[in-house]
């Protein structure tokens, strides 16, 4: 993010290094926090929004999982956000909004407290080159469970959600790994700690349901349909730990991820361990169609100028 950059807080646009939030936060106590993580891709027709209701609709979900009451409209959410990138002057960026319980009252209860809103913006590396698509993640099976429905609504992108996650990542980090694979409760596989999983065998994809405790991520479901539309079979189901060992290939998919190819788990190779045919043609669908450039998929996109 760069210093001289703007940050929408509650309505207003306020420089970089004025965008401050107070000690006594609530959500920085008791992760009090929905939010979204959205892309920004340089298109043909111009600098475009991927998804943008939906991401905001994602968002208001979040809110209402956890009776969070949103100050703003989705409409002043999704102008707000218009706004954002225009003011940062970025063709292509990653787009983060907040809403979180900010500082009055402290204590367990969020509800006295403001619900403060929050966008920003930074440069997001793209292209087909990045980890994961020339060559393969290495994951490892985590040791820490992801929680489910059952402690936390887990289809709310909140903060304390990553809790968890980020337990997840540095464990695999610190254990040589590229990302961590989340098992829940019932030991079937769910998603990466920021990304959502599939396997392929015999030309066939599958992945989780939801109700595996899963984001329903959104480039989940446009991989979804773009994999349907190119004729390919994709199924939601359950899946075992065995079954990402055997499958012929792994990928995963995340708005910071893309498709993600993943070549090795607990250091038993996925396939061949290159990147599996599917998994390419879906990152190539994929880059087309979030670059613009498959008309197929060009109502996804929101014109930010
Ligand atoms: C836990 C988790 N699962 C899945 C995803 C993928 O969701 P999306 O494709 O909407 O970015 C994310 C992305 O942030 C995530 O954090």
């Amino acid at each position: 993010m760069k210093e001289q950059g703007k940050i929408w807080m509650n309505g207003k646009l306020v420089a970089y290094k004025n965008a401050k939030v107070h000690v006594l936060t609530h959500a920085l106590h008791y992760s009090t926090a929905i939010f979204e993580g959205i892309r920004c891709y340089n298109t043909p027709r111009g600098p475009m929004i991927f998804r943008l209701p939906e991401h905001v609709e994602r968002l208001f979900k979040s809110a209402k999982m956890y009776s969070m009451k949103m100050p703003y409209s989705k409409k002043e959410i999704s102008d707000g956000i218009i706004k954002t990138v225009n003011a940062n002057k970025l063709k292509e960026c990653y787009i983060r909004p907040i809403a979180y319980y900010g500082h009055g009252v402290m204590g367990l209860t969020p509800t006295p407290n403001k619900v403060e809103v929050a966008i920003a913006c930074w440069e997001w590396n793209t292209g087909e080159s990045s980890a994961g698509k020339i060559h393969g993640a290495r994951c490892k099976v985590s040791s820490w469970l992801r929680i489910d429905s059952r402690s936390q609504p887990m289809q709310a992108k909140a903060a304390s959600n990553y809790a968890n996650a980020a337990l997840a990542r540095v464990e695999a980090l610190r254990d040589g790994y590229d990302e961590a694979i989340m098992l829940n409760y019932h030991g079937k596989v769910s998603e990466g700690s920021a990304e959502n999983i599939f396997i392929v065998n015999k030309g066939e994809i599958s992945t989780p349901p939801l109700n595996a405790g899963i984001l329903d991520g959104i480039t989940r479901d446009s991989v979804i349909k773009i994999a349907r539309q190119e004729g390919l079979v994709i199924t939601e189901r359950e899946i075992d730990r065995e079954d990402l060992y055997i499958a012929d290939e792994v990928f995963m998919t995340g708005t910071a991820a893309e498709v993600k190819s993943v070549s090795e788990i607990d250091n038993v190779t996925i396939g061949d361990g290159k990147v599996g045919d599917i998994t390419r043609k879906l990152q190539h669908a994929f880059y087309e169609a979030s670059r613009g450039k498959d008309e197929r998929f060009s109502e996804w996109f929101t014109p930010v100028q």
